[in-house]
């Protein structure tokens, strides 16, 4: 699959999106290792803090069907700037995918590439409770 594939699904995905509180509408797909893709949208809720983003809700499936290893992320929101992934998504990110690509887009265009190392350069993971 191409990155512009990639983009695509989370373009779709978004038109999923459950935000009706903050009206800010998330896509995300992720690209397991054979080659798998696993979409998401950000799911809000009435308590506001239960909220999932999107890249939490299509790693969180991958994972529950089984994949570990994975390739690229898309992320899709209607910015002009880059919409990265918040803080909680990078950590999640790094648990489960390490260091892979992260392709930021909006509803037009990609808007940036990144290396999710570049997003969250010093994590906390297993290696530091050994
Ligand atoms: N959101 C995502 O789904 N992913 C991101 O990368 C940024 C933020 C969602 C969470 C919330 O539903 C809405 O966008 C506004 O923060």
């Amino acid at each position: 699959m191409s990155a512009s594939d990639l983009v695509a699904a989370a373009r779709r995905a978004r038109e999923h999106a459950a935000a009706a509180y903050s009206h800010f509408k998330v896509g995300a797909a992720i690209e397991t290792a054979d080659g798998t893709v696993f979409t998401g949208c950000n799911i809000e809720n009435a308590t506001y803090g239960l909220t999932l983003c999107a890249e939490r809700v299509a790693i969180f499936k991958a994972i529950s069907e089984g994949h570990r290893r994975f390739t690229r992320v898309a992320v899709v929101a209607d910015t002009e700037t880059p919409t990265p992934p918040c803080g909680a998504c990078r950590q999640i990110l790094w648990e489960f995918a390490g260091d892979i690509e992260v392709i930021l887009a909006n509803t037009e265009r990609a808007t940036a590439h990144h290396q999710l190392r570049e997003l969250l350069p010093h994590p906390f993971d297993a290696r530091l409770l050994e």
